[in-house]
């Protein structure tokens, strides 16, 4: 296995990620763990991740001794190559200015770059197209070590000593800006530690579900089911270890699309025997969002009424030790990141936290170290139908913050209708997949139309359809004319008390994917 050493990176998973995805195992810990633990770990080979920590301030961490001992390959990347540097008697210099992006640099011969580069320069050197974000850069190489990459600014960007296969690199190869990233990755793995192919979702299946039974033991487990990819993939997974050990709560809030709790119940009570509690909490939800229109506060409302609920349900079950949850790695760093800078809060987001302190009881996550796409994986491995695990995201507050302002029972239906419409049109038309979230949102505004000999005045939706990656930063999809043409058709024909429909063509940023 690889052992990657974690100085506090926001990509440190990311490593993890790339190299899972090489189908080699390995494991992220913290930069400090024991010497011990890493003999005992016993790795073919290790990864320095890079981390927001200068070298020149006091508490800068170190790299563990043993991991130059060891006599196995050794990768360092951005602060992990200049801590590696300045131990191994090179020296690092605080640049004057940060460097932050895109970077071309040229490439010796050596094994890590061999036969891997974007281009061919001017000069008939190889070219790499990498991704940079660091202040401080290794000047002085340590001895044994020669410059493997370079460019005008960045004299020592990659490091190597062929003989301890002591390799160094200022770039992050983890990110997919650095196209050859995956190749560099790869080259390290399995050529020059020599890893075996030995990660793949059906062994990480059976080891999960060992993890979860010997931790849970004879206790029984509560989750809430809602239905989405992450909390259906949990219960999955857990009821595969646990059977019927497993009780999932899944509440009706009153905002969730057409069909979808009859959907839900199908899927995991009928098809999969799960056992699942339901409880109808509609009404309940829309009493207390009466008269709320900002926001952050139908947000609050509708998680607090959440927990009170999902809490009066698991007092009922007798023997609950453990709250599942279906977090997942981007949800942990956007949380709260003890290592990622704060960020202004700009939407809060309540699936994280707040349950497990206020029902005492012992969380479990075992989502928690996984990407989506290995969470859809995962599902599927697990047989869940891929209509589900494809699905988009959708948020905890639902329908409420896609109603603007004050949310209504006539306005949740309006939305459930025209949104089914929207998607089924996606669907049909092979742009569901094509799209990372698609949705209906209701104006409560009312504007003027005309329906056949009469004067109508009526309700507006719209509509709002996304291409992203990361959720972050997102590009409005450029659906057909034709597409949105029939959709727009649809809903005012068939949904009594709309008659306008429009297109949102804003990105993020400047505006976001929700309308709240
Ligand atoms: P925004 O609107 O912030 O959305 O661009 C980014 C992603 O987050 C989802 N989202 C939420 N998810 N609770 C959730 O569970 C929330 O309160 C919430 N607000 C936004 C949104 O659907 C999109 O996928």
């Amino acid at each position: 296995a690889i052992l990657i050493l974690d100085f506090g990176s926001q990509y440190a998973r990311l490593i993890a990620r790339r190299i899972r995805e090489t189908s080699v195992y390995c494991e992220l810990h913290p930069f400090d763990v024991s010497p011990q633990f890493i003999r005992e770990f016993s790795p073919v080979g290790i990864i320095l991740s890079g981390g927001p920590a200068s070298i020149f301030t006091n508490d800068a961490p170190r790299v563990p001794q043993i991991v130059f001992e060891l006599g196995v390959p050794v990768l360092g990347i951005c602060y992990g190559m200049q801590a590696m540097a300045a131990q191994l008697g090179g020296e690092v210099e605080n640049a004057q200015t940060r460097e932050f992006g895109y970077a071309e640099l040229l490439t010796e011969p050596c094994r890590l770059f061999q036969d891997i580069k974007d281009r061919i320069n001017s000069d008939g050197k190889p070219a790499l197209d990498v991704w940079m974000s660091h202040g401080d850069r290794v000047n002085k190489l340590p001895p044994g070590f020669t410059a493997i990459a370079f460019n005008a600014a960045t004299p020592f960007a990659a490091m190597a000593d062929e003989t301890r296969r002591f390799y160094g690199v200022q770039f992050h190869p983890e990110v997919t800006h650095t196209l050859q990233g995956k190749a560099i990755l790869d080259r390290f793995v399995h050529d020059i530690c020599d890893a075996g192919y030995d990660w793949n979702m059906p062994d990480y299946v059976e080891e999960a579900i060992g993890r979860i039974r010997a931790r849970v033991g004879g206790d029984k487990v509560i989750l809430g089911l809602s239905g989405g990819v992450d909390s259906s993939v949990a219960a999955a997974l857990i009821h595969r270890a646990i059977g019927d050990q497993l009780v999932c709560v899944f509440v009706d809030n009153g905002l969730l699309r057409l069909n979808e709790a009859k959907q839900t119940m199908e899927t995991f009570s009928r098809n999969l025997a799960v056992n699942v509690i339901y409880v109808d909490a509609s009404r309940q939800f829309l009493e207390q969002l009466k008269g709320i229109t900002d926001p952050e506060q139908k947000r609050r409302t509708i998680g607090r009424e959440f927990v009170e609920i999902f809490q009066q349900e698991a007092a009922k079950i007798e023997n609950v030790k453990w709250l599942a949850q279906g977090t997942i790695y981007p949800d942990v760093i956007e949380s709260a990141g003890s290592h990622t800078k704060k960020s202004g809060l700009i939407k809060s987001h309540h699936n994280v936290g707040g349950l497990p302190e206020t029902l005492r009881l012992k969380l479990l996550e075992p989502l928690r170290e996984l990407f989506k796409d290995e969470v859809r994986e995962l599902g599927l491995a697990l047989g869940l139908p891929r209509d589900l695990v494809f699905r988009h995201p959708f948020p905890g507050p639902g329908l409420g913050v896609r109603i603007l302002g004050e949310v209504k029972y006539e306005y949740t239906e309006l939305l459930r209708q025209a949104d089914a419409i929207f998607i089924e049109e996606l669907r049909n038309a092979g742009w569901y997949e094509k799209t990372s979230q698609a949705f209906a949102v209701f104006l409560p505004i009312k504007s003027v139309g005309v329906m056949g000999d009469n004067r109508s005045y009526e309700y507006v939706i719209a509509l709002r359809a996304v291409q992203t990656e990361d959720f972050m930063t997102a590009q409005w999809a450029e659906l057909p004319y034709t597409l949105l043409a029939r959709i727009s058709n649809r809903i005012i024909n068939e949904i009594r008390g709309i008659n306008r429909v429009v297109y949102d063509i804003s990105g993020k940023p400047p505006a976001t994917i929700e309308w709240e």
